[in-house]
């Protein structure tokens, strides 16, 4: 096999990557999840004489400002394929409720984030959120993120094959990995078998989309994909990898960027989505196999078919059983509403999926508990009915938390919703509306049909006003 490693591409040195790049310097400094046996000094000398380089690391476990110098944080946690047991749901509203005024966002990384926790309440509140099950590590920071899959994965009629273990297994292996904790910038993995590929395998840096090749479970995989100030498609790397190499061919692809210096320059490349534009899908296959040794065999990534929402009452693959998928405007909850939810789901003995558009999904309802649980939950403020545009269209964090921010979201797209509901009533169903506030893209405006950026323009008074571009 010809070697691409070996093509005269100049590799910058450490020395000149710590120059270039401050995270980088300060990653090696000291290595960001080590912050945590830290907490108590830092708390000692109190938030504000905790350096600016400390902030940067506490993201390591999930940790950023409610905005710079608020004196609270924000805290994610990740949730592998949006997939929460009752109890777990429960654990994370009490959480809310005791440290997070009681409000809590479903984020469109099928993840849950709370807010206004205090640096001195930190080692309880990641204590608790460990004590039932789940983990802040690597929920920011330049590490494999939360893994998010199709939310009926294992209960979904026209599914390829259940990968949930390979979710589990995956999140088992690169969830606060050393060895994948300093990668040259966020990686974002996506596993799922659903045809309509509401998981958005191409705005992903790698996505396994479930196939079968000779009646044999593996996966097609894309590589590049991302969103922000450059977006890119994912592009198909044309292999098929039986399911039981995903580990491994996962960990090959994050390699072969993470060791090339070059992509440690600068933040603003360091995504693999810049390493795909230089070598291409073709030339990335290839320096994937000279890390794994052997060919891959080839594949084609397949189209996406069907609507992708979830919302409403599906039958399920299992007998007697249907899923229920309730929009959650804005991702918006309170810690209460989330134990009564899953105080609900229990009722039925269910379980619980969380969505890329901020909505979550109930699955394992039997047939005969299903109206008095869509019943139930009217009463607690999840109408199954609710109009779906509520469900379809996501909105970032923004100005109350985000620095970021130059223009209002959540706040907006209500307004937006409740307008087009007025005047369209169900027509407009099906559209989605993803509203940003600044370039970054966290609420994914660059591939909804309407996409909205927040920027700022002047008001027919010559002053700064809030404005949108938008992305259709
Ligand atoms: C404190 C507020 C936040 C800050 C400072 C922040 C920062 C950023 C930055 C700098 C990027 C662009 C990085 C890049 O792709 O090169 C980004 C992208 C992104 N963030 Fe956030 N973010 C915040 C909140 C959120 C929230 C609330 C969510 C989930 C609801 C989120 C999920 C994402 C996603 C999905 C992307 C898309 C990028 C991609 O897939 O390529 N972020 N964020
Ligand atoms: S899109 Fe921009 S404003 Fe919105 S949460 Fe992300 S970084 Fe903040």
């Amino acid at each position: 096999m010809a070697s691409i490693l070996s093509r005269p591409r100049p590799e910058p040195d450490w020395d000149l990557v710590e120059k270039r790049n401050s995270i980088e310097r300060l990653k090696r400094e000291k290595f960001p999840l080590d912050i945590r046996d830290e907490l108590p000094e830092l708390i000692a000398r109190g938030y504000e004489a905790v350096s600016e380089e400390d902030i940067v690391r506490l993201n390591w476990w999930g940790l950023t400002h409610d905005k710079p110098k608020v004196g609270t944080f924000m805290v994610r946690i990740k949730v592998p394929g949006g997939l929460i047991t009752p109890e777990r749901l429960r654990a994370v509203g009490r959480i809310a409720r005791t440290w997070g005024r009681d409000e809590i966002e479903l984020t469109t990384r099928q993840g849950v984030q709370l807010h206004w926790v205090r640096l001195e309440e930190l080692p309880t509140v990641l204590a608790e959120i460990e004590a039932a099950g789940l983990t802040t590590v690597g929920g920011e920071g330049d590490t494999v993120r939360n893994i998010t899959g199709c939310p009926v994965a294992g209960i979904d009629p026209a599914e390829v094959f259940d990968v949930r273990p390979v979710i589990e297994q995956a999140a088992r292996f690169f969830y606060g990995n050393r060895e994948y904790s300093n990668l040259p910038r966020k990686h974002k993995y996506t596993i799922s078998a659903c045809p309509a590929q509401c998981n958005a395998p191409e705005i992903h840096d790698v996505a396994l989309i479930a196939v079968l090749k000779d009646g044999r479970p593996g996966f097609a995989v894309r590589v590049g994909g991302g969103l922000s100030a450059t977006p890119r498609l994912a592009r198909d790397l044309g292999v098929f990898v039986p399911v039981e190499e995903a580990i491994e061919v996962l960990r090959a692809i994050t390699d072969v960027w993470q060791h090339n210096r070059r992509y440690r320059l600068s933040r603003a490349k360091a995504r693999i989505k810049f390493m795909v534009d230089d070598y291409g899908p073709e030339g990335m296959r290839a320096l994937v196999e000279e890390r794994l040794g052997r060919r891959l065999e080839d594949g084609q990534a397949p189209a996406p078919v069907g609507p992708a929402d979830h919302l409403g009452r599906h039958p399920q693959k299992q007998p007697g059983y249907v899923y229920m998928g309730f929009p959650v405007p804005m991702g918006w909850m309170t810690g209460r509403q989330m134990q009564q939810v899953a105080d609900l789901v229990e009722a039925v003995g269910g379980d619980i999926r969380l969505t890329r558009e901020q909505n979550f999904l109930v699955g394992f309802v039997p047939e005969d508990r299903a109206d008095w649980l869509a019943a139930e939950m009217a009463k607690i403020g999840f109408p199954l009915d609710r109009h779906k545009l509520y469900g379809t269209s996501t909105a970032c964090t923004s100005h109350q938390f985000c620095n970021y921010s130059v223009a209002e979201t959540k706040e907006k797209l209500k307004e937006i919703i409740e307008r087009l509901e007025a005047r369209f009533g169900r027509a407009v169903e099906g559209l989605t509306i993803y509203m940003d506030g600044c370039p970054h893209a966290c609420a994914h405006h660059w591939v909804g049909d309407i996409g909205l950026q927040g920027t700022t323009t002047h008001g027919p008074d010559g002053g700064k006003i809030e404005a949108y571009d938008v992305v259709l």
